[in-house]
């Protein structure tokens, strides 16, 4: 069962009627709600939900991008070799119309960042 959070979503539900590209940022302390929030709104065929993993470097944390692009989309698994590759994929399935692309727990999306301070 889903309680409240009438606000946030008739916020987040705006800025995707604003008729422009939006991005939103959902941030607050620990087992708050985000996630619950995030995934309310995944209701669309087309809407793509992804979730990063904890305590992986970029390889995995693309792979399993990958995996959850096609899960989602029902298609094959493609192959990318970084982000930018896996992004590319990304944009091949946004489909005209509105839609709500979510990243949940986007720092570890970008584990890349602490591995090369890490390399130093
Ligand atoms: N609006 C809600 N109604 C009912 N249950 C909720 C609601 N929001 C969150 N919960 C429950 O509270 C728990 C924590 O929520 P959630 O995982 O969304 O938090 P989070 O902010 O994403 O946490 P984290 O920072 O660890 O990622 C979950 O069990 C979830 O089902
Ligand atoms: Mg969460």
């Amino acid at each position: 069962m889903f309680y409240g959070r009438t606000y946030e979503l008739s916020a987040i539900k705006k800025a995707i009627e604003s008729g422009k590209p939006e991005l939103g940022i959902i941030y607050g302390r620990r087992c708050i709600g985000k996630s619950e929030l995030l995934k309310k709104l995944i209701k669309r065929k087309g809407d793509l939900y992804f979730e990063g993993l904890q305590s992986a470097r970029t390889p995995k944390q693309i792979a399993h991008f990958l995996d959850q692009l096609s899960k989602q989309t029902y298609s094959p698994r493609i192959l990318a070799k970084d982000w930018s590759e896996a992004f590319d994929a990304l944009t091949h399935y946004i489909h005209k119309g509105k839609h709500y692309i979510v990243f949940d727990e986007f720092p570890l999306h970008v584990y890349l960042g602490r591995e090369k301070k890490h390399e130093k």
